[in-house]
């Protein structure tokens, strides 16, 4: 009787089992071989269990991406995919489609529309595409290592080149930083913005591509004109503009930045983002760069670019860096460059000798600009102890810009030695007066004329922060103001930089 009980149970159960456990129709491994380039779909991994189709779609940026809420109708399935970079839309619709054996995946993910076509594979197939997910150390805090004492100034690849950079160019630049004089204003970094990555060696080692052939013949030539050598990676598997990443290979990263002699590296969370989204998992991912820097035993300047999320200025130097981007990118307009400027240049109170906040590069001479405009972008910057990091063709300055960049009046109120980050102190409409308070007890006070008519502004003792101004001097016109107490014209989008001493 308990034989037959068992047999029936068994029966029963083999009967409602092949239901559950048989597979569905997208059930198995797709293969994706022509990865669009971004998100770089790999491989399509689904499964159905207990009646429910789930799975992940591998990408080269994101790593395995849990598939969500999939249903299927007939050939075509449809499933919910977390999006990133996109608070209207956390999450997006994707669907697949049987098309002949092969599956189409159709889907969007940020600004990349997805529509791919995959074949079959094995489970061989999917072990030997398997993404490799490494876990980040425990945070830990860095000692200041003295670098930075005031914000670093040099030149960056990116507003101008963009990817299209290369080591003939990058040496063009460190020419003409020295025989424009720029050098010797104080501009002495060259940095290689994204680009230059080729792909991994078979020990894993980063290699350059074929646009820098040899990239410690490239610092040394830098170094020899007295220039120091910047370069840029991600801690995701893919950097912002698709090229490899450190993803997996962070500490082997940092030593052969340090081997090849480059004295600053730009960290850009780009792909990272989609393992790192949270405040504590962003910071391990910078600490653990931070510290591998360090740990190469070369000064290495670490500038942190996750565009001002969680509060950055507020654990930047902890993991060891000595600049942080405060917002997205600037690009060569008025009101991109002032929205950023004005609004989003990061906590003053976070700032200081070695640690700045940066509200990312100039576009000084690269003419998207008026003269007065680009007066207003330097004077805001100096003002801010903002990093001065040009961002144009140097070998195309026209005098006005260079006259710009390198006032020396003007770049003495960015890098004075007190660190301090200047701040609002009026808004009146469109004028607004800004303070820094400096090193020799004077301090720079900025007059701005966001309108578009010229506009009479009066400076006030206490913009200063005294009950009387003694003296006055107008730096970009580059003489004493003979009386300080008389209203000054600023031109519409201009401005004007004084440095003030109570009397
Ligand atoms: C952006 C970054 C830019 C530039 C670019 C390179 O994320 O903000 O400054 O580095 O990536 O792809």
């Amino acid at each position: 009787m308990r034989r037959l009980i068992l047999s029936l149970v068994c029966l029963l159960f083999a009967a409602t089992a092949p239901a559950h456990a048989k597979p569905g129709p997208f059930d198995g491994v797709w293969l994706f071989d022509d990865a669009d380039p971004r998100p770089g779909v790999t491989m399509v991994e689904i499964a159905t269990k207990g009646g429910v189709t789930a799975g992940t779609v591998t990408t080269q940026w994101y790593g395995p991406m849990p598939i969500a809420r999939m249903t299927v109708e007939g050939d075509t399935a449809t499933f919910t995919m977390r999006n990133l970079n996109d608070r209207e839309h956390p999450t997006r619709e994707w669907r697949a489609k049987l098309e002949d054996g092969k599956l189409r995946l159709l889907g969007q993910i940020w600004f990349s529309e997805i529509d791919e076509l995959g074949r079959r594979g094995t489970k061989a197939d999917a072990a030997q595409r398997a993404f490799r997910v490494t876990t980040l150390p425990p945070l830990g805090t860095l000692a200041p290592d003295g670098m930075a004492r005031t914000p670093p100034m040099g030149w960056s690849s990116w507003n101008k080149f963009a990817e299209h950079i290369d080591d003939k160019t990058v040496r063009a630049m460190a020419d003409a930083l020295v025989s424009s004089g720029l050098r010797d204003a104080g501009y002495t970094y060259v940095n290689i913005d994204d680009g230059w990555q080729g792909t991994r060696g078979p020990d894993g080692r980063i290699r350059p591509n074929a646009k820098f052939p040899d990239m410690k013949a490239l610092t040394d030539y830098v170094h020899a004109k007295g220039l120091k050598i910047g370069i840029y990676s991600s801690q995701g598997p893919r950097t912002c503009a698709g090229y490899e990443g450190s993803y997996g290979h962070v500490r082997q990263d940092a030593q052969t930045y340090a081997d090849w002699g480059f004295d600053y590296l730009k960290y850009d969370l780009c792909s990272g983002e989609w393992f790192y989204d949270t405040a504590d998992t962003v910071q391990r991912s910078y600490y653990e760069m931070g510290e591998a820097l360090r740990a190469t035993g070369r000064p290495i300047l670490f500038s942190l670019c996750e565009y001002g999320r969680f509060d950055v200025g507020s654990w930047g130097r902890k993991v060891g860096g000595h600049l942080w981007r405060t917002t997205g990118d600037i690009t060569d307009e008025w009101k991109v460059m002032t929205d950023i400027g004005f609004e989003r240049n990061g906590n003053p109170a976070h700032a200081g000798p070695g640690g700045w906040n940066d509200p990312d590069m100039l576009e000084i001479g690269n003419g998207g600009m008026t003269h007065d405009e680009y007066v207003t972008h330097m004077t805001l910057w100096a003002i801010s102890a903002a990093p001065l990091v040009m961002g144009h063709d140097l070998r195309e300055t026209s005098p006005e810009a260079l006259a710009l960049l390198t006032n020396r009046a003007v770049i003495a109120i960015d890098q004075d030695a007190r660190g301090i980050q200047g701040t609002r102190v009026r808004k009146d409409g469109d004028a607004e007066v800004w303070a820094k308070p400096l090193a020799d007890g004077s301090v720079a006070v900025a007059l701005f004329n966001r309108g578009t008519a010229a506009k009479r502004m009066l400076l006030a003792p206490a913009d200063a922060g005294a009950t009387r101004i003694g003296e006055a001097h107008d730096l970009w016109a580059n003489k004493r103001v003979a009386d300080p107490a008389a209203d000054v014209t600023v031109p519409a989008h201009g401005a004007v930089l004084l440095r003030v001493r109570a009397g």
